[in-house]
């Protein structure tokens, strides 16, 4: 045979080898964005919920990550996961209760008693519950996170008591149950996507933030706040998101992969946030800040200036979920 004649066949049987080894390794690409930069919980759960994917589905799911707000706020990125146009968020409770009204039960004031009760709650049958209530909405949630507790910081004056958060100008998320608690603090709350609160503290067009240690310390609010009050007065879940275009397109294989990996995930956070918990107020110190730690009867004072949006939650929430969360052990 004349070399003419072989070398189509030679090709198409390269071609048919390239075609094959494609298959065999075709990958599925996950964007995931996050709020916070690399070195904070969400890139530690971010890495660890990428590592055990990709090794769960032996590389057939690769993660691509875009930290610090760089595909929008949290709002922006949960409404791209209903598009389809991205596949993978880590975000807060902050705007979920606007896609999931009954997620915001859980940003309630003084509900969790400690890291711990939050836990079990949100990996008992409430919590799970809660995650069921995502797929109507066109959203898939596969597990709970979490940031820790919530405390204010500002840059007017030292906060001991509710009586000093009078007229204070506090960036809240866009959360109604938060924005409801400031506004019955006397404070003024000022809603904002988390990428602008950074610029806003320095040109002092709000006074002050609130976000759990975890955050304070990774956003170095140090540099831009000088009061920080312990008050830990809500906990601070955060989900593992997928979207229903990327969820639907996976086997039972590509799905259990994703679901572990949220799960690594979650414990990567946890392990994050329980370091920073220890150490992050020392760290904020040595930057300059002054920390106003509460003591159990200053704490109580907030909870009592706090009963007439209580009584808000109840009627949105329901008496025997609210109580079912604050008594389970
Ligand atoms: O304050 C917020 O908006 C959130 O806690 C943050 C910092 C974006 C993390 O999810």
């Amino acid at each position: 045979m004349s070399i003419a004649f072989r070398l189509p066949a030679f090709a198409a049987a390269i071609l048919a080898a390239c075609a094959f080894t494609g298959a065999a390794h075709a990958q599925t690409e996950i964007k995931l964005a996050y709020a916070l930069a690399v070195n904070s919980h969400y890139g530690a759960g971010a890495a660890a919920w990428a590592e055990t994917t990709e090794k769960l589905s032996n590389g057939k799911l690769v993660f691509k990550q875009f930290p610090s707000s760089a595909l929008g706020g949290e709002r922006e990125t949960v409404e791209s996961l209903q598009l389809g146009t991205l596949e993978a968020v880590i975000v807060s409770s902050g705007t979920l209760s606007n896609f999931v009204p009954e997620v915001g039960v859980t940003d309630i004031p003084f509900l969790f008693r400690d890291l711990q009760h939050a836990r079990s709650v949100l990996d008992g049958k409430i919590g799970q519950d809660l995650l069921a209530k995502f797929p109507p909405r066109n959203l898939i949630a596969l597990a709970w996170g979490e940031q820790g507790f919530r405390h204010l910081t500002n840059s007017r004056h030292a906060v001991q008591a509710p009586v000093d958060m009078k007229g204070l100008k506090i960036r809240t998320m866009e959360n109604p149950v938060h924005i409801t608690a400031f506004k019955t603090l006397g404070a003024a709350p000022t809603p904002m996507a988390w990428p602008e609160v950074i610029g806003a503290l320095q040109q002092g067009t709000i006074d002050g933030q609130e976000n759990p240690m975890s955050v304070i310390v990774s956003a170095k609010l140090a540099e831009v706040q000088k009061h920080l009050t312990l008050t830990g007065h809500v906990y601070s879940p955060a989900a593992l998101m997928v979207s229903p275009k990327l969820w639907n397109s996976l086997d039972e294989e590509g799905r259990k992969a994703l679901t572990e990996g949220a799960k690594a995930g979650v414990a990567a956070m946890r392990a994050f946030v329980d370091d920073v918990e220890k150490k992050g107020v020392e760290n904020v110190k040595a930057a300059g800040m002054n920390v106003v730690v509460l003591d159990d009867g200053a704490k109580a004072e907030f909870q009592k200036a706090l009963e007439p949006a209580y009584k808000q939650y109840e009627s949105r929430y329901g008496k025997a979920l609210i109580d079912g969360i604050a008594n389970a052990r």
